[in-house]
């Protein structure tokens, strides 16, 4: 397919101190396997082949000795160095080449869900061109980017608010096109120093390019001592298709 899949999972790990003292937050267990295995399962399981995977300086040498060429996934890894945790957008700008113009899933290596994203693909794959974005309700979005939603459409996504506008938190799943490297380009860093994603995504919103679905099943980020708890209980309790 021409789908490629990219997994993020550079970033310092600052919240789960000292579980990241010397290892990088993907390789810390989720149930039974590591917390990387799963967003990968779920890329392999939209039927992509292609899978870059984007890690820090620090730990990429454990991260290639765990996954390997990707033989026994049945898929193909490549993998690339952020040298600083210098944002989800910034790492997303280092797969310009593997993506080599074709369209891309991303997933945050700290996202763990039920669903499939098959019917995702689909849609985005059908949509032809910009961005689709997947939606989950939560009691705590002021942890997350939140949308801004009328009449089923996304108006707008703040990163963070302190007065969230909904309970709709934007997950780290996100299809795009190969646009996506020349709105990357254009960025400039945050008040917290980091190319932000939700910049990108709200640019796609402004030329009008922006879709999205909520996702079904469970849902959780892991890169908070809580949520790593909740992630290893869901998916021991109900396994992710
Ligand atoms: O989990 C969903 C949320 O993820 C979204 O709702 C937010 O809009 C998005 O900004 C992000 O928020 P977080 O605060 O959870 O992002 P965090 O810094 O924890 O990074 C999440 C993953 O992204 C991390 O597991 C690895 C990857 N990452 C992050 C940074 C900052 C990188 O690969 N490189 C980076 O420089």
């Amino acid at each position: 397919m021409n789908l490629r899949g990219v997994v993020l999972a550079g970033g310092t790990g600052s919240r789960l101190r000292p579980l990241t003292k010397v290892t990088n937050k993907h390789l810390l267990p989720v149930g039974q396997k590591p917390m990387i295995y799963y967003p990968i399962d779920k890329l392999i399981g939209v039927g992509i082949e292609e899978i870059l995977i984007v890690t820090g300086v620090e730990h990429m040498g454990d991260v290639v000795g765990l996954l390997g060429s990707g033989r026994e996934f049945g898929c193909r890894f490549t993998y690339k160095v952020q040298d600083e945790a210098g944002g989800i957008a910034q790492a997303l700008g280092l797969a310009e080449n593997f993506a080599n113009q074709q369209p891309l899933a991303v997933i945050l290596g700290d996202n763990i869900f039920q669903a499939s994203l098959k019917v995702h693909a689909q849609r985005f794959l059908s949509q032809g061109t910009g961005a689709r974005l997947l939606l989950k309700k939560v009691s705590d979005p002021h942890r997350f980017g939140v949308a801004e939603i009328r009449d089923g459409k996304v108006l707008g996504i703040e990163e963070k608010p302190k007065c969230p506008k909904s309970d709709h938190a934007i997950i780290g799943v996100y299809f795009y096109d190969a646009g996506v490297f020349d709105i990357i380009r254009t960025l400039k860093p945050s008040g917290r120093g980091e190319l932000e994603i939700t910049d990108v995504n709200n640019a796609y919103i402004r030329k009008g390019q922006l879709a999205c679905d909520v996702l079904d099943g469970w849902w959780t980020d892991a890169g908070t001592f809580d949520s790593l708890v909740r992630a290893s209980d869901l998916v021991l309790r109900e396994p992710p298709q």
